[in-house]
């Protein structure tokens, strides 16, 4: 009789048991170069395989068949959730080429979806939204993008930074609704990635795993770089010079790799002229929190008490055109600026040949947190400012000329504010009188 109940128990028990392993999830990003691409997704249970199958779209046939691995993730949380995060990389991609593709293993397959690769050669010009500070909950932009993305806007999308509140958050349940929630967007155009102060748990594991960058920096997305068209692309972590519980050498090793980066991207400029950085926290701001930005030496600009490793002059020094932030829950473009100081370009036209870098911050995507407000007077660095939700659109239109737009949400998709950048020569910024930097400090932000 006891036999026999623990038999059906025992029978009941592997019946029921059930295995997920449909894929979710699933999103890209571009590889080592325009001709490969990275496809990333979950299942819950692990499969004996990850595979991608995929074709050109016009001859509606997934008859190419590429192999990856998954990695199994641990949560950090207190139930140790686990997970299998597939990754495949695709190579020998036709450019400029509309691919249709599916994920999965013998134990599941997804939906069909479909990207179009880039162009390798740097006469195109590529767009993209950009955004940082995207929740799960109050996404308010999203549904645009969604829109924007069926009727093909964009070439990539980056996300500059802080995901979901909390990827982390209820046992990571909370990234993989996230994550689940841009699939309808991340799975059709490269999703391009930074760190955020949000994603710091567990050493940033959650962020580390699901995301699949390029391979050129640390290999765990925290840095790299990339190029599209006529732009060389830098994403770093600004979050390694705030969470120094997990090492300091990660700062050394960081700033090591953007000196090189841009001494390599400096000796390619003829044939890709812009470069542009992004990360999460900005150097500057004019919000009325109690941020990095909000001070007058901000750590990301100026270094850390001790350890140094400021990054305005580094990126000053190598000529970098464009520096891309969010964190604020505002946006905010300014002048062309160096060392607190504005340095207007040629005919008192602020982006004509600008003298120092232009930094634009873009966090107001939506999310729990909502808006971040500015200290009532526009300081004299801001050229535009608001804390409507939305994001941001860039086009790089050739060497000379980039375009950047702002699209509010709040106010149905209107554009708040446009804006050319146009430069005849990119690099060392130079001055008429060889002083090497340019003249008529500023009064110091009120
Ligand atoms: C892209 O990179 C791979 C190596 O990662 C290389 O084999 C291939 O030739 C590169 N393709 C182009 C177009 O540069
Ligand atoms: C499948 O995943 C669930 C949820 O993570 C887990 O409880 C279960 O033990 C897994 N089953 C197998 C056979 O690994
Ligand atoms: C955090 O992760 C980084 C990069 O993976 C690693 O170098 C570092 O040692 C880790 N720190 C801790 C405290 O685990
Ligand atoms: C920069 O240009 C803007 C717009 O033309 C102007 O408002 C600002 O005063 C200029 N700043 C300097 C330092 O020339
Ligand atoms: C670059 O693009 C801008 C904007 O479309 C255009 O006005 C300009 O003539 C272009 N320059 C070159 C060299 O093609
Ligand atoms: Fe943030």
């Amino acid at each position: 009789m006891l036999f026999l109940l623990v038999a059906i128990n025992l029978f009941i028990y592997i019946e029921c048991q059930v295995l997920y392993q449909q894929p979710e999830q699933v999103h890209i990003s571009i590889g080592n170069n325009a001709s490969e691409m990275y496809v990333s997704w979950v299942t819950m249970n692990d499969t004996k395989n990850s595979f991608v199958q995929y074709g050109l779209y016009s001859l509606r046939d997934l008859n190419l068949k590429a192999v990856g691995s998954s990695s199994k993730f641990v949560d950090g949380g207190s139930q140790k959730r686990t997970m299998f995060i597939h990754r495949v990389k695709l190579t020998n991609l036709k450019a400029d080429t509309v691919y249709t593709y599916n994920v999965g293993s013998n134990s599941g397959w997804s939906d069909i979806f479909f990207f179009k690769t880039w162009r390798t050669d740097p006469n195109w010009s590529p767009r993209f939204a950009i955004y940082g500070d995207m929740g799960n909950s109050n996404a308010q932009s999203l549904a645009r993008l969604q829109q924007e993305t069926r009727k093909n806007f964009y070439d990539a999308i980056l996300h500059v930074g802080d995901f979901a509140y909390d990827m982390d958050s209820d046992n990571a349940r909370v990234g993989d609704q996230f994550m689940r929630q841009i699939e309808s967007i991340a799975a059709y155009v490269p999703y391009m990635t930074c760190p955020g102060n949000h994603e710091q748990a567990y050493n940033f594991s959650n962020y580390r795993f699901r995301f699949g960058m390029p391979r050129n920096g640390d290999g765990e997305s925290i840095y790299y770089s990339y190029d599209v068209g006529p732009v060389h692309i830098i994403s770093f972590s600004t979050e390694v010079y705030f969470y120094l519980q997990y090492g300091t050498q990660q700062i050394r090793n960081q700033f090591a790799w953007l000196e090189q980066d841009l001494i390599k991207a400096n000796k390619n400029r003829a044939e890709r002229p812009w470069i542009v950085t992004m990360a999460h926290r900005p150097m500057y701001c004019s919000n009325n929190d109690n941020d990095d930005c909000s001070k007058y030496e901000s750590i990301i600009r100026t270094g850390l008490p001790y350890l140094g490793y400021g990054l305005e002059d580094l990126f000053y020094q190598y000529g970098v055109d464009v520096m891309i932030w969010a964190h604020e829950h505002s946006y905010e473009r300014l002048w062309p600026i160096y060392d607190r100081t504005v340095c207007n370009g040629s005919l008192a036209q602020p982006y004509i040949e600008p003298g120092a870098p232009i930094h634009i911050t873009t966090g107001s995507a939506g999310c729990r947190e909502r808006h971040d407000g500015f200290i009532p007077i526009q300081p004299y660095m801001t050229a535009f400012r608001s804390d409507d939700y939305g994001y941001t659109r860039m086009q790089f239109f050739n060497s000379s000329h980039a375009y950047f737009e702002q699209v509010s949400d709040d106010k149905k998709g209107e554009i708040i504010d446009k804006t050319w950048i146009v430069k005849s020569k990119h690099g060392i910024y130079s001055y008429a009188d060889n002083s090497g930097k340019c003249k008529g400090s500023l009064p110091e932000n009120p």
